[in-house]
């Protein structure tokens, strides 16, 4: 075999890894069940394949959550990491392997990539001062209180000494290797981006830090810590074995790399498409063949995100309608490479028009047939007329032009395709009515016709389930099965989707039982994967304070989710109904007699944290006579009051009313927990300054600890407004 041909029997392809800061949804599930789709094709097609996914855990991102949670980075990764991989595993995808860039395989391969990329005088010292986006993880050009231009948060002036990795030797190396390589990014309009991008001019990147310690020390000089994105980028090539002496490490390294496809969400086509080739052209290392980017999962038209509270997850799609449901719907709806709306009610719609009433009805209807008539014996096709003739030519015309389509990540047209031959094959059996014997027809002639058109349509159904197998594995074993075809896992492993002719299904061939594919989803469906969200979400929401590890696990039928949720500390609460306001403020300390308190509607809270003088938004209220009796200044001088300002702030998920800050009062950060949702916008409220109580003890709300209280004016009425300054005010300084 030439080298060529070797190589063109391997396929290598990896999904984004993924930040452990926030917990799997469908926009994560997205690229790694399109990533699984890709993998199970080529595996079916005899390549030797593989397909590696994992989690992304260093940064000051992820530093900050965990000190949030209250728990180790570490132990705060492990847990999330093992959501991902719990969650990868519930649904069955095929990933060869699963990479954490802090397990020791890995800091061994980014220590050696750094390395090597100094030897080669790539990398220099320097002093960066200027702004950055710890959301992001990246620099960003312009003066301080300048806001991301990614994420549009607020970004943080650091000023520290740096290793420089030399980007700008690379602006035309770049630029060459893009034109030689038409293929290497897509879509286009990613393609059109980066190359914007980098005709705009590179500048030297600074590819270590000093202002955190949790990540991969800089070989030599341990006070510095290598920077986020040349640490997970280099998970593509330390999963294989890069940095490794072991020869097996080295062997699948050599047999891998370069990666066939990086497949990543379109906002990080920069890093993939610029910096991680720049990186691996400077090491000497090949750079990868392709990188293609999705486009986002939308929810109530915005991005589905942890941080906009509009998320959905994977299990409650799969609790309701199976795992192939929501792998169909994912790549049938939104076409790739564009942005595509998620809803239940156009999931059910998928779900019932082409699984259960099209795919699932038509080989419901053959197996059945075949059973009654022929004793579930494939028949003899006999001769051929005009119709099957034309059926064939279809089905062979969709082997054909499946392939390539697929290849070119035209999932939604492949599908479309596919299901016009389900379409044809139920037509066909409808036009021929093998069921029906006309009067005028002998016993023989109608036994020729039920076998020819039985055959036929199983034949039809093997070609569908067949190509359809990378993408609905779970019903296309069944359906193999059924055909009397055995196990389609080990028609898989030995690349039966290579020789995909017309014809494989033998007369003679013994069908097996017939079994429900897609049972019809009922006129509840939506609602129960509603509920079972609104459920998950009032049980994330209670156990977000808590270290992940103790996060209360998705609901299944061994946890079931009950109407009401327990605190850490096992107080009850009662569930909010969703839209509902929440009781106003009469919450008191247990022992205590309810007492009224002048605040807005604030959420529930644990009866054991909830006091009155605690209350997320303590404004009195405009209506009320002011306070009758008089303080000393030494009362008031124990209320510290500060200016901070907002540097993240988010809903809390399924809390009307509930906003989470991350304030900066200039000598320390914290969080701090708002009833002000209703009335502000999040994204607005991001580098406004605001007055804050500085000394308040912390208090838990809904799981999360809110370390002080914004101050607002309360109107009757009206929205809530936040006291701040007409004048420029340092942050910390302390109102008096
Ligand atoms: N850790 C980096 C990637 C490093 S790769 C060397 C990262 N992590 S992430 O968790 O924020 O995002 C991982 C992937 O999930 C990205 O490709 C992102 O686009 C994808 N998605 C997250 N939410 C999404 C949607 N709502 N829709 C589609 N994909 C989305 O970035």
């Amino acid at each position: 075999m030439t080298d060529q041909a070797t190589r063109s029997e391997r396929y290598y392809l990896t999904t984004p890894i993924y930040y452990v800061n926030a917990r799997p949804h469908l926009g994560h599930a997205y690229s790694t069940v399109v990533c699984d789709a890709i993998a199970r094709r080529k595996r079916a097609l005899g390549i030797d394949t593989w397909f590696l996914t994992g989690t992304d855990e260093h940064g000051q991102k992820i530093e900050r959550s965990a000190k949030l949670a209250g728990c180790a980075p570490q132990e705060f990764a492990d847990a999330i990491a093992a959501e991902f991989r719990g969650l990868w595993d519930r649904l069955g995808l095929t990933y060869d392997d699963f990479i954490r860039t802090t397990e020791p395989r890995h800091k061994r391969g980014v220590q050696r990539l750094f390395a090597t990329l100094r030897e080669r005088g790539f990398i220099y010292k320097g002093r960066y001062s200027g702004q950055y986006c710890i959301y992001d993880e990246a620099y960003v050009d312009g003066p301080p209180g300048t806001l991301c231009p990614d994420c549009g948060r607020l970004t943080e002036n650091v000023s520290e000494e740096n290793y420089y990795f030399k980007l700008s030797a690379f602006e035309r190396k770049l630029l060459e290797f893009y034109e030689e390589n038409p293929e290497f990014m897509g879509p286009e309009s990613t393609r059109r981006e980066v190359i914007s991008f980098v005709r705009g001019g590179l500048r030297d990147l600074s590819v270590s830090r000093t202002s955190f310690s949790w990540g991969i020390p800089v070989p030599g000089d341990e006070k510095h810590v290598v920077y986020v994105w040349l640490d997970a980028l280099a998970n593509y090539i330390t999963a294989l074995g890069y940095g490794s002496d072991d020869p097996t490490d080295k062997a699948r390294f050599e047999r891998f790399w370069p990666a066939d496809m990086h497949l990543i969400g379109k906002e990080i086509s920069r890093f993939h498409c610029v910096y991680w080739p720049a990186f691996l052209m400077a090491a000497g290392i090949a750079p990868p063949k392709s990188v293609r980017a999705n486009g986002w999962l939308l929810f109530d038209q915005g991005k589905m995100s942890k941080s906009r509270g509009n998320i959905v997850r994977a299990d409650t799609v799969m609790q309701v309608l199976g795992t192939d449901a929501l792998r169909y719907f994912l790549m049938r709806e939104i076409p790739f490479g564009q942005d595509g709306n998620f809803s239940f009610d156009a999931l059910v719609q998928r779900y019932n028009g082409d699984l259960a009433n099209g795919y699932g009805n038509l080989v419901s209807r053959v197996v059945n047939m075949v059973h009654k008539y022929f004793g579930g014996v494939v028949p003899e096709v006999g001769a051929e007329t005009q119709a099957e003739i034309t059926l064939r030519a279809h089905a062979e015309r969709g082997v054909a032009e499946f392939g390539p389509a697929f290849d070119a990540l035209n999932f939604s047209d492949v599908l479309k395709q596919l299901w016009l031959l389900v379409a044809e094959t139920d037509g066909y059996l409808t036009a021929n009515a093998p069921w029906k014997k006309p009067a005028d027809r002998s016993d023989s002639d109608h036994a020729k016709l039920q076998a020819r058109v039985l055959a036929t349509a199983a034949e039809a159904i093997r070609i569908i389930t067949a190509l359809a197998y990378p993408v609905l594995p779970d019903a296309a074993a069944k359906v193999w099965r059924q055909l009397g075809l055995g196990e389609i896992a080990e028609a898989a492993r030995s690349g039966f989707l290579k020789h995909l002719t017309w014809g494989g299904l033998k007369a003679g061939t013994k069908f097996g039982e017939p079994a429900p594919l897609f049972p019809r989803a009922e006129k509840d469906a939506v609602e129960r994967m509603q509920n079972l969200e609104d459920e998950n979400n009032r049980s994330v929401v209670e156990a977000a304070g808590n270290k992940p590890g103790m996060v209360t696990p998705a609901p299944g039928p061994t946890n079931p989710v009950v109407g009401a949720v327990r605190t850490e500390r096992g107080a009850h609460i009662e569930p909010e109904s969703p839209g509902e306001a929440a009781p106003t403020g009469t919450t008191a300390a247990p022992g205590d007699a309810a007492q009224p308190v002048n605040a807005v509607p604030t959420e529930p809270v644990a009866p054991e944290h909830a006091t009155r003088t605690l209350s997320p938004t303590p404004v009195s209220a405009a209506h009320e006579s002011p306070a009758s009796e008089t303080i000393s200044i030494d009362d008031f001088a124990k209320v510290e009051l500060r200016v901070a300002q907002i540097l993240v702030a988010e809903r809390v998920p399924k809390a009307d009313k509930l906003l989470r800050l991350e304030v900066d009062l200039g000598y320390e950060k914290r969080q701090i927990l708002a009833g002000i949702a209703q009335h502000y916008e999040p994204e607005k409220l991001i580098g406004r300054k605001i007055v804050i109580v500085a000394n308040l003890a912390p208090r838990k709300m809904r799981g999360l600890e809110s370390n002080g209280m914004l101050l607002a004016a309360s109107l009757e009425g009206g929205a809530p407004v936040l006291a701040g300054f007409l004048e420029d005010v340092p942050l910390g300084a302390r109102l008096k």
